[in-house]
């Protein structure tokens, strides 16, 4: 009953939306990685000071929310995001976007965190959920290498199966933070937050509470490298992540991705067998007039 399968989506959203994904913990070294952390990703709080906030500039918004170039003290700059929603969106079907982008950076400081350990054997081309879920799991603190064969050397891996050895580059985070809901009105004009729907802007504004902001290293203007998208498209594939969306160069600066709303990881809200096993950033990189010939020696899963 069509119905009946729309009740239960929804119910599962909210369960999902009212999932913590903010960790009190001042972010300081590596975090935990086990099994129940990767479970429940929850990002750190950042060692930055808000009171010393500095806002340089306005770097631009898009559907989640406003980026600033800001520093704090002497520290920076780096890039601020501050999400439209600062609770779950009502709107059925919706994604909570800041819940979204704090599992996945969170996602990625244990996947690094594992890789500072030793490499992650993972399948090569993994098909759909079960397997995606496997590799996922495959960075927790449990599978590290090392508990398991102590002073083994590095077995080869089997067929379709590889390791792991490294973190592609990704937009490093630095935790969130909260800002006083009085500061939007302290700020001048024409550093004001501002959307073509202008119903995001109220949302944010009007919000009664102190809102929450997640601090990104700042990524500078620059071309966009074939080699280093199809680099981190693997890693995304085969450490179990989802593009929600379909990848667009706009997302990417210096063959850096910088908007991390539109990936999603395997057991977040919104990610889906379809998406994952289109995973493909071949139709972006079509676009790509850089004269790179994009060889494909991956073959790509069977859509
Ligand atoms: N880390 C960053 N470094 C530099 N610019 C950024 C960074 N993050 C976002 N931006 C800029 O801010 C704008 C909005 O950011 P984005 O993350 O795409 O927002 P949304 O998720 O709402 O689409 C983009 O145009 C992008 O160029
Ligand atoms: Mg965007």
């Amino acid at each position: 009953m069509p119905g009946m399968d729309r009740y239960a989506a929804e119910s599962r959203r909210l369960l999902s939306m009212s999932m913590p994904f903010l960790n009190e913990e001042l972010m300081k070294g590596t975090p935990r990685f086990r099994g129940q952390d990767l479970r429940d990703p929850r990002l750190r709080r950042s060692t930055l000071d808000p009171k010393a906030i500095v806002f340089e500039s306005r770097l631009g918004g898009g559907s989640d929310g406003f980026v600033w170039k800001v520093r704090f003290g002497d520290e920076g700059p780096f890039a601020l995001k501050v999400f439209w929603d600062q609770v779950p969106p009502h709107e059925p079907g919706l994604y909570y976007s800041m819940q979204r982008e704090c599992q996945n950076a969170a996602v990625f400081q244990m996947m690094e965190a594992s890789l500072d350990v030793d490499p992650v054997l993972v399948y090569d081309h993994p098909m759909g959920r079960k397997e995606a879920i496997e590799n996922y799991f495959s960075f927790c603190e449990e599978n590290c290498r090392p508990n398991l064969l102590p002073n083994a050397t590095k077995p080869a891996a089997l067929p379709g199966a590889t390791y792991i050895s490294t973190l592609p580059r990704l937009t490093k985070c630095y935790g969130w933070l909260k800002l006083r809901k009085d500061l939007w009105s302290g700020l001048p004009d024409d550093m004001q937050a501002s959307h073509e729907d202008p119903s995001k802007v109220k949302r944010l504004m009007s919000s009664h509470m102190d809102c929450i902001g997640v601090v990104y290293e700042l990524i500078e203007d620059g071309e966009n490298d074939a080699a280093a998208i199809e680099e981190l498209d693997r890693f995304l594939w085969q450490a179990g992540f989802a593009f929600t969306i379909p990848p667009n160069l706009k997302d990417w600066k210096n063959g850096i991705m910088i908007d991390h709303a539109g990936i999603v990881h395997v057991r977040g809200y919104g990610w889906n067998e379809d998406d994952y096993m289109k995973r493909s950033v071949e139709g972006m990189l079509a676009g790509l007039d850089d004269g790179t010939d994009i060889q494909d020696d991956e073959p790509l899963a069977p859509e």
